[in-house]
């Protein structure tokens, strides 16, 4: 693979805004990385100015939707520098992904460096107030022009960064819901895939006209086991123990999941990965042994839980989220360097990684 060309910006946007202060997606930094696909090679991979990109008509993805996406974040360490988190994760996941929706495998050495060279150059954009990050989105989409239905023979490779602040500021409603799926045995709900997201749609404004902040989605057999949460995967304490649902196929591996299981563990908390029912749920809220839940995910990291409605009930939980909050705070404290990295998480911009 050719060595990544860089074309500076001949002046920052950096001073437009405040990147302490904005939420994400709002804004976006100076540069974006992109390579493309062609010939059965990726090629030509370059970090240039940020700026739109002419798309044919009958982009594939546009029409078929092949298109995958990542989410990382890159956060002020010590002294200042920036670093990312466990981005070999989000590279193999991404991988994982293009197998199922037909798309090349993207080369994960070349992901990782693409966030680094990246956030090296856009270093300015990285916010320091607490709770905020770089947000970072690689993703691939089928750029070529066809009209047939086939795998594409073109794609793109893109990373784009945007300062983002922290996603919710409290406890959260969730709506667990009963006429809509998100995901199916068999389907794409184990990819990071855009359709996933775009059949989420409806029913998440659906839910947040009801007063809710996200979906709680359940199996599409039954509407009985617990999958996943809009963006995030989910953690319930009961009795003591933690019990998050186990990954059958239709449920994201959140590389934040992951990570929360560990530091759970290392609290000496036992967490199983298992089938969680709603009657399982709601007979631990009656009995007094449903102590706390919350969501996980990059782009919210711990989002901790105040009320599932369900059918005509609602399922509430106990005021405050002791371990919830300090999963949160020790996961944060590794991020930003301020504790020690026992795991090897977190990987600096401006060195190579060993793989
Ligand atoms: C992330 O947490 O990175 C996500 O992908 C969630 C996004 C849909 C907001």
């Amino acid at each position: 693979m050719e060595t990544i060309t860089i074309t500076p910006s001949s002046q920052s946007r950096i001073h437009d805004i405040d990147v302490n202060r904005v939420s994400m997606g709002t804004s976006f930094s100076d540069h974006m990385f992109v390579c493309d696909y062609a010939n059965g090679q990726w090629q030509n991979p370059r970090i240039e100015p940020l700026a739109p990109i002419a798309t044919h008509p009958s982009a594939m993805a546009l029409h078929y939707g092949q298109a995958i996406f990542e989410g990382l974040k890159a956060y002020a360490g010590k002294d200042g520098s920036p670093v990312l988190f466990r981005p070999q994760e989000n590279a193999k996941r991404l991988n994982h992904s293009a197998a199922r929706m037909g798309m090349p495998a993207f080369p994960e050495d070349l992901f990782v460096e693409a966030l680094q060279k990246l956030v090296d150059l856009d270093r300015k954009w990285v916010p320091t107030a607490d709770g905020s990050s770089l947000y970072l989105r690689p993703f691939m989409y089928a750029d070529e022009a066809f009209t047939g239905m086939r795998a594409a023979t073109h794609y793109k490779f893109i990373i784009f960064a945007t300062p983002a602040g922290p996603y919710f500021s409290r406890r959260i409603r969730l709506f667990a819901e009963t006429q809509y799926i998100r995901a199916a045995q068999g389907g794409t709900g184990e990819a990071k895939a855009a359709g996933n997201y775009a059949a989420a749609i409806l029913p998440t404004e659906k839910a947040k006209a009801r007063g809710y902040d996200q979906v709680l989605w359940l199996d599409a057999h039954d509407f009985e086991y617990i999958l996943e949460v809009g963006t995030m995967n989910i953690f319930f304490k009961i009795k003591g123990e933690f019990v998050t649902p186990s990954l059958d196929g239709s449920v994201l591996a959140g590389v934040t999941r992951s990570s929360v299981m560990t530091l759970l563990r290392d609290m000496g908390f036992s967490v199983t990965e298992r089938p969680v029912s709603m009657k399982e749920i709601r007979e631990a809220a009656a009995n007094g042994t449903l102590e706390e839940a919350f969501g996980t995910g990059t782009a919210v990291g711990i989002a901790l839980v105040d009320e599932i409605g369900y059918q005509d009930t609602h399922i509430a939980f106990p005021q405050g989220n002791p371990v919830g909050e300090e999963v949160n705070r020790r996961l944060n404290a590794i991020k930003t360097q301020k504790e020690a990295d026992p795991f090897g998480w977190v990987v600096p911009v401006n060195v190579p990684v060993l793989q």
